[in-house]
């Protein structure tokens, strides 16, 4: 069941939970001026730049630009979701939670995304268990020697080659074609009617850490059907990025080893699980998300990547090493003889011999410079140089100071170079990034600002914390003219928070921002300087723009329709499009006039 906390206990946890106090007791702060500045926890660093402001209840740091209020500092430092954050500060101040009741409509919706997966997964297991139709896809487990246990396990299952096979059920138990299409199960045809996505294949349901199946993946009976894997599409309850495949199942096992091993693919999981291997999951062939990491952080402190070894030294190899050191896991990578997988390697030569792999498991950076040496001549200058670069982009990923360090030596002993080397190009590196970062050059960070209209930053700026102010904008624009999708979902939300008749905190805010990155972005526009004497004036100054802004759009879209009249031929819209044309830049001039 879907739990949702009631708006009032948040609001009371908001008004009860002291943001100073709390931070205070993870991070050391000293008051300066109106707010407290300490050490970061997001990054590492010598001099504080890690703001809190007790007056607004937010976090700001000017270094890494982490930002937003208790709950998500919560959730950030400790990795934890927002219901566990809000758990930890009910507990802290006192305040009971309500049991499971008045769920929201997104729960709602959630719910029934839930259910339809649900029923999915039990109609193709059931399938494959029991139906005459999945007899070819039980010869096909067998061939793969995946065990009746692992298929109870798992809950694999089979979707019949009948265009129609769910539907027809899910449809006499009231799951609509419309709610399928919804969950990713089916697919709308032109004439609107549905049909199945996943047809005559074996089914691996993908579920969340709660064990409910939230997607899935399917595999082709035949390796010559294309595509020999198909998966189901992002929902709003399947977001790839945060899920891995087998978590559920492998979660006491990788607490008890401590020690995460990370496959590409479901039937390399599957062997490994059959073979008695826990503590495994699957990252379904993509490089690994800064979500997989994060979920992978709250188990144990240690990955074991296990490639192919045509994936060795890849990029998507390093990609997944860096994006692991990133969250403070320690990393080893082994890697298979040419054209196994973990699947037929566990298959033809024993699980022995995997155990023995794993013994042999590479740290990360040494696995790193040996794919380097393969490319690189390592006694060369140039060579060495060019190892440097690739050691210091991975260890400047690893936050902690005294790991980070060890780290360096390393390198220094492997590469046989002195320190002073590391530190240069680890200065290097750290400028580029900083200029990077000024010239918001990086779009794909999280850390970096939304980018949009400088006037339409500056409305949000000056809404925040102040429903007058939020209220004249109001009148004048709606969401659509905020132009940029993400200051357009900053604007909607002050403007819910307004009509809901409350004042537009930016704690409040951040709270009902769905995205992490938005509300690190309101944090920090809420913290930055503003002359209290001059916002009626930049209101002012803002709303024109913006209108004269509007008008300008209107010309530039007018004068494609005209060119495309004039082509056309078409007297009687020209003459229109001239006279909506002459009007609009009237005026634009008044406007434009008005304001000098
Ligand atoms: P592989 O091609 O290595 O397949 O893809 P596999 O896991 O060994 O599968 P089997 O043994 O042939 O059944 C690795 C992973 O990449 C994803 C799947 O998650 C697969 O497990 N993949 C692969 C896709 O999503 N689509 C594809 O078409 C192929
Ligand atoms: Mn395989």
């Amino acid at each position: 069941m879907a739990y949702r906390i009631p708006e009032e206990t948040i609001e009371e946890l908001r008004e009860r939970t002291d943001i100073v106090e709390l931070v205070s007791e993870y991070v050391s702060l000293k008051k300066r001026g109106k707010n407290y500045f300490g050490l970061c926890p997001f990054h590492p660093e010598k001099t504080p730049s890690f703001s809190v402001n007790p007056e607004k209840q937010i976090y700001h740091c000017f270094g890494c630009k982490a930002g937003g209020n208790a709950f998500s500092f919560l959730m950030e430092t400790q990795k934890i979701s927002f219901l566990e954050a809000v758990r930890i500060l009910a507990e802290r101040a006192g305040v009971s939670l309500p049991e499971s009741r008045s769920e929201g409509k997104k729960d709602k919706t959630n719910d029934l995304l839930y259910q339809a997966n649900e029923f999915a997964q039990k109609y193709f297991h059931h399938l494959l268990l029991k139906d005459k139709r999945a007899e070819k896809a039980r010869t096909y487990l067998k061939g793969r020697f995946i065990s009746e246990k692992i298929v109870q396990e798992f809950g694999l299952g089979y979707s019949p080659s009948d265009w129609d096979g769910l539907l027809k059920v899910a449809v006499q138990r009231s799951i609509s074609g419309t709610l399928l299409e919804k969950s990713g199960l089916a697919i709308k045809r032109d004439d609107g009617g549905f049909y199945d996505r996943f047809r005559d294949r074996i089914m691996f349901p993908i579920q969340d850490r709660s064990g409910r199946t939230v997607a899935f993946g399917a595999r082709a009976l035949e390796d010559s059907q294309e595509p020999k894997y198909l998966n189901s599409p992002e929902t709003p309850i399947y977001q790839k990025s945060f899920i891995l495949y087998g978590l559920r199942q492998a979660r006491d096992a990788i607490r008890k080893t401590e020690r995460a091993i990370v496959v590409e693919g479901y039937t390399d999981l599957l062997r490994l699980v059959e073979a008695g291997i826990g503590n495994v999951v699957a990252s379904s062939g993509t490089a690994l998300t800064k979500g997989q990491a994060g979920l992978l952080c709250r188990y144990t402190h240690r990955v074991t990547l296990v490639y192919d070894a045509d994936l060795a030294g890849s990029a998507a190899a390093f990609r997944g090493i860096d994006t692991l050191l990133e969250v403070g896991l320690g990393v080893d990578v082994v890697s298979l003889p040419k054209d196994y997988d973990p699947d037929s390697f566990v298959r033809e030569r024993g699980v022995e011999a995997f155990q023995d792999l794993l013994g042999q498991a590479r740290e990360a950076l040494d696995y790193k410079l040996e794919a380097i040496a393969k490319t690189q001549d390592l006694t060369t200058v140039e060579g060495k140089r060019e190892a440097i670069a690739q050691l210091v982009e991975t260890a400047l990923r690893i936050k902690d100071e005294i790991r980070r360090d060890l780290i360096v030596r390393q390198i220094v002993e492997r590469l046989n170079t002195d320190e002073k080397a590391i530190h240069r190009e680890m200065t290097r590196q750290k400028k580029r990034q900083r200029v990077v970062d000024m010239e918001h050059a990086a779009p794909t960070e999280t850390n970096t600002e939304p980018q949009g209209p400088v006037v339409q930053r500056e409305l949000l700026r000056i809404m925040l914390g102040r429903k007058t102010i939020a209220e004249e904008v109001m009148k004048e624009l709606s969401p659509e003219d905020f132009s940029a999708g993400a200051f357009r979902e900053i604007a909607q939300t002050i403007f819910e928070v307004c009509r809901a008749a409350g004042e537009p905190q930016a704690a409040v805010v951040i709270d009902r921002l769905q995205e992490r990155s938005l509300a690190s972005f309101v944090a920090k526009l809420s913290t930055e300087g503003l002359d209290e004497n001059y916002i009626e004036e930049s209101l002012t100054d803002c709303l024109h723009r913006v209108r004269i802004d509007g008008i300008s759009e209107k010309l530039s879209q007018i004068r494609t329709e005209i060119a495309t009249a004039q082509r056309e031929g078409d007297e009687t819209r020209l003459g229109k499009l001239n006279q909506q044309y002459n009007n609009l830049v009237k005026e634009k001039a008044n406007l434009v006039v008005q304001k000098t």
